[in-house]
């Protein structure tokens, strides 16, 4: 494999300010945002986004299989990553306590809460198939794409 064929968290991100450039539109954006991270993260099954409607998380746009359209604040890997504040990067899902199996072959998880002027906006939600898939670059390079993602929105 040549070194440009590598992925780059850099040149991801550079794609995302790109893609998200043209719009302030929080659903065209997360759309495109969830589009983009699905074809080009490695060994994903699911990206997504909810956001905070009436104290719950509301499935938003997403890549992959039909998920769970409502979660409770506090419930599963979202709710607590949305209550706590932090993002939370789950190894294995079967030792999360509450863990939500929309997907019954989902082995591990990574959720970024976004945070728009200082207000609780949503999550951004990636899973994959294979366990232990998400490090601690994989969690800063969402956290910083969440960031562009928040800039590029109204
Ligand atoms: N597993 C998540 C639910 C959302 S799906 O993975 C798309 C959770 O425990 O919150």
């Amino acid at each position: 494999m040549k070194d440009s064929d590598r992925f780059s968290w850099q040149r991801l991100l550079q794609q995302a300010e790109g893609l998200l450039s043209v719009s302030t539109n929080r659903v065209s954006n997360s759309a495109n945002l969830s589009a983009l991270l699905y074809q080009e993260l490695i060994d994903v099954s699911w990206v997504g986004f909810y956001f905070l409607q009436d104290d719950k998380l509301m499935l938003g746009p997403f890549q992959g299989k039909p998920a769970c359209v409502s979660i409770e604040m506090g419930k599963g890997v979202c709710g607590s990553a949305a209550v706590s504040g932090d993002a939370i990067r789950v190894a294995d899902v079967d030792t999360f306590d509450g863990h939500i199996a929309c997907d019954a072959d989902a082995r591990s998880e990574v959720v970024v809460p976004l945070f728009k002027r200082g207000e609780l906006f949503g999550v951004l939600d990636v899973d994959s198939t294979s366990p232990d898939r998400f490090n601690e670059e994989d969690e800063a390079g969402l956290k910083a794409l969440s960031q562009v993602y928040l800039s590029s929105i109204d």
